[in-house]
């Protein structure tokens, strides 16, 4: 058929290399993929193992990032998402009913936190709080509705980190369904699955995509029977990830054991340095030999991650100071990648949180979180220095 420009324009040639293949994974940047056979087609939509036909079911670059993170988590299939929390509400939404009981880590991000927050008043769906420290804090809060446990490896933004094998054997024996958030750890430093949780969540948009340009989430699924309802659910809520953003987090994911190196060295050369500052009140980072959680951090982690926590001893004012102050390090709400990154907690990422919960998180009105970046530790010293002496200075608020 000779066909118009107008149509040409349209229907391009897609290439099909051959015989030589793309070093690395191309994107599919394609929302369907059309067919010769309608039955291929039919099998596709019922089936993401089946074929391609429309990219809120199945992509293949994204699928080539699910792979590979169910592979370095040990899970048995993943599912990408356009972000963190879109991975979060995928899980509890797909594994949650009304009347259903959680328990959960007290110091957890402060989006997961408003997440529970409404999930107990718009289901009923009530969530009680332990330190996430040791397997004992369970027996008590236990219910007959008790349905999950969700817990994060190294908990956002003090750093804290619990006995995560024995709380995931505990929450087992009890029948519980064990969802943990790595995203602070990395499958690098901790592989849930092989401890025995249920689900894994990951922001990418952090440690995997490494280069803060990025925003996806990813479940990784311990048992192959979990995958195909979660799937189903991920794609009826609409929460596909983006094959651009898949890439962008592949591409990431090839240089994650050369950063994450970088970033728990920097962030225990920081935490060094802050520990020793007068204006420094406390310092966390389970790194830290006299850190509460030193000792279980080093039973089960072979590192212990890139972002620390320190308090200021002047508090609200010496805080606003010196993220001000910083000249290298940026003020921002993320964590994760090169550039190292600061937040002042109690009014950015655990605003949700009134004056008793932060307290109970381990966050004061002084308290800044570091994200160590992969700049050289010198420099960025010599910023925090320069910054702490103007926090030092700073009238109290
Ligand atoms: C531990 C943790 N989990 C989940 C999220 C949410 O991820 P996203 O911002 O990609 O939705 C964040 C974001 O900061 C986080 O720090």
């Amino acid at each position: 058929m000779r066909l118009h420009p107008e149509t040409r324009a349209i229907h391009v040639p897609v290439p099909e290399p051959g015989p030589s293949r793309p070093v690395s994974v191309p994107i599919y940047q394609t929302s369907a993929f059309s067919f010769t056979d309608p039955a291929a087609c039919a099998d596709a939509l019922a089936n993401p193992a089946s074929g391609h036909a429309y990219s809120r079911y199945a992509n293949p670059t994204t699928q080539a990032l699910e792979n590979a993170l169910a592979d370095l988590e040990g899970g048995a299939g993943a599912v990408a998402t356009s972000s963190g929390m879109g991975a979060i509400n995928a899980v509890l939404l797909s594994q949650l009913r009304a009347g259903d009981h959680v328990i959960a880590q007290r110091c957890l991000y402060g989006g997961t936190f408003a997440v529970f927050a409404d999930l107990a008043a718009r289901y009923g769906i009530e969530v009680s709080y332990i330190d996430g420290r040791d397997a004992a804090e369970l027996g008590p809060v236990l219910r007959p509705a008790s349905r999950l446990l969700y817990l994060e490896t190294i908990a956002n933004p003090t750093a804290a980190v619990g006995d995560l094998p024995a709380l995931l054997a505990a929450g087992r024996a009890a029948g519980l369904t064990t969802v943990v958030d790595n995203t602070f750890a990395t499958p690098l430093l901790c592989r849930p699955i092989e401890h025995g949780a249920d689900f894994v969540v990951h922001s990418a948009t952090k440690y995997l995509g490494g280069h803060d340009d990025v925003t996806l989430g990813v479940i990784v699924v311990g048992d192959a029977d979990r995958f195909r309802p979660l799937w189903q659910h991920a794609t009826d809520l609409g929460a596909a990830a983006d094959p651009f953003a898949s890439w962008l987090t592949l591409r990431g994911l090839k240089t994650l054991a050369l950063r994450m190196d970088r970033h728990c060295a920097t962030a225990g050369f920081l935490a060094g340095q802050l520990a020793a500052h007068a204006a420094v009140d406390r310092v966390h980072w389970p790194g830290l030999p006299d850190h509460p959680d030193h000792d279980i951090a080093t039973a089960f982690l072979p590192g212990f991650g890139g972002v620390l926590a320190f308090d200021l001893a002047g508090g609200r004012a010496a805080g606003m100071a010196f993220v001000s102050a910083l000249q290298v390090a940026l003020l921002a709400p993320s964590l994760g990648g090169a550039e190292t990154l600061v937040l002042h907690p109690a009014s950015t990422s655990h605003r949700q949180l009134d004056a008793a919960g932060l307290h109970a998180a381990g966050i004061t009105e002084g308290t800044i979180r570091v994200s160590c970046g992969l700049e050289h530790p010198d420099d960025l010293w010599a910023d925090f220095a320069q910054a702490l002496a103007v926090a030092q200075a700073a009238p109290a608020g």
